[in-house]
Formats: C-alpha cells, sequence, structure tokens
C-alpha cells in the first residue's frame, strides 16, 4: 500500500515566513501542502488566496491542495489554475445543485478535483460523484478555523466512503489532526491527511510528520 500523504495546513504557519516554512515542510518529508482559502461567507473567517497561491508556485514545487471554502466556487476555478494550485477542492453545501458541471469545470482546467463535505453532511450526498473527482476531503472540524478538536463522529464517514470509492481516490481528512487522531484515520481507510496546527506548532516538523503514521 502506497504510503498516506500528508499536507500540512500552512493556515498555522508564520505568514510573514511562508517561503521558508514551505521550505521547512518539504525537509520534513511533506509532498502536499493544504492552502486554506476563506472567504468571510462559507465560513466565517478569512484567510488566503490567488496571490498568495501565485508566491507560494514561485517558492515551491510542492503540490499545491487548495480547499476552497467559498461560495460560487466555478468562478474561481481559473484564477487559482492559473496561480498555480494543482488540486483544488470545493464544498459540496456551496454548490450541491451543481457540483457535477463544478468538477468537470476544474478538470477541462487540467488540475485534479477534490469535493469536501463537512461535518452535517451526510456522505452518502456526493456518492454519485465518486467517479468523477480525484478526492474526496471528509471534514472533522466545522471549516472556518485551524486548532479545533477533532470531531469523531466525522470521522464515521470515512467508511461509507471508502466502501463507494474507485480504486486511487484520495481519501483526506481535515481538522483536529494530531498523532493519535490520525491513526483513527488511517485504520478507518483515509489515505491522506491534513495537518495544521499539530505540525506548525511543533519545534520539530519532521517529527512530527513522522508520528502521523
Ligand atoms: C479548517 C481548515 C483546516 C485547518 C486545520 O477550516 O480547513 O485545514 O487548517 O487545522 P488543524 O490541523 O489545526 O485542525
Ligand atoms: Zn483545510
Amino acid at each position: 500500500m502506497n504510503r498516506v500523504i500528508i499536507s500540512p495546513s500552512i493556515l498555522s504557519a508564520d505568514f510573514a515566513n511562508l517561503s521558508r516554512e514551505v521550505s521547512a515542510i518539504k525537509e520534513a518529508g511533506a509532498q502536499w501542502v493544504h492552502v486554506d482559502v476563506m472567504d468571510g461567507h462559507f465560513v466565517p473567517n478569512i484567510t488566503i488566496g490567488i496571490p498568495v497561491v501565485q508566491s507560494l508556485r514561485k517558492a515551491t514545487d510542492l503540490i499545491l491542495d487548495t480547499h476552497l471554502m467559498i461560495e460560487n466556487p466555478e468562478k474561481f476555478i481559473k484564477p487559482f489554475v492559473k496561480a498555480g494550485s494543482d488540486i483544488l477542492t470545493f464544498h459540496y453545501e456551496a454548490c450541491a445543485d451543481r457540483a457535477g458541471e463544478v468538477i468537470d469545470l476544474i478538470k477541462s482546467e487540467g488540475v485534479k478535483a477534490g469535493i469536501s463535505i463537512k461535518p452535517k453532511t451526510d456522505p452518502r450526498e456526493i456518492i454519485p460523484f465518486l467517479n468523477k473527482v480525484d478526492l474526496v476531503l471528509v471534514m472533522t472540524v466545522e471549516p472556518g478555523f485551524g486548532g479545533q478538536e477533532f470531531m469523531h463522529e466525522c470521522a464515521m464517514k470515512i467508511p461509507v466512503i471508502k466502501e463507494n470509492a474507485p480504486d486511487g481516490l484520495v481519501i483526506q481528512v481535515d481538522g483536529g489532526i494530531n498523532n493519535l487522531t490520525s491513526k483513527i484515520c488511517t485504520s478507518l481507510g483515509a489515505n491522506s491527511l491534513v495537518a495544521g496546527s499539530y505540525i506548525f506548532k511543533n519545534s520539530d516538523y519532521k517529527k512530527a510528520i513522522e508520528s502521523l503514521f
């Protein structure tokens, strides 16, 4: 079995030194960088957007795993792809009536498409899309902020996705991941873990990443 993909969330990194931070996580063994985009509407917080992705693209060759916590995601697909995102994950709740079209649009831009669900969303709602996407992101906190506590009941969605997943689907988990909750998720079938505060608040990123396996 392939190794679990770790995607450190830069939401908990030092934003004044992002270039240094992404180099440090690469050095520590990460292959992906998780970029949390928030619009103050879909979630009650505002973070970063297109110009930051553009700068990150120049600073690193790591996979830019972009988590769009925004309304009307279809409006921003082209700009994020142009800026350098490799994966665009949107929220099903932001466009439930047109999720298939949003996936097609992302794929037509030549990048990987991910679909994410919030804690209260039934995983069975996205089963019709599993054959179209490259990645499913199961939120294990309410999206909006780093450093929240892992919601165990959300992890129980992982087997529902796994049972219906085509080969090669990335099943990613985001929120409250640490050295203990990571193992709960991987034993249930997750093969990618997003971790923000657990990695960036640790003085040794390599040790923190290794402890997730
Ligand atoms: C939350 C974000 C997460 C966040 C995770 O809305 O989507 O990616 O950075 O942070 P931790 O790992 O601290 O829960
Ligand atoms: Zn995220």
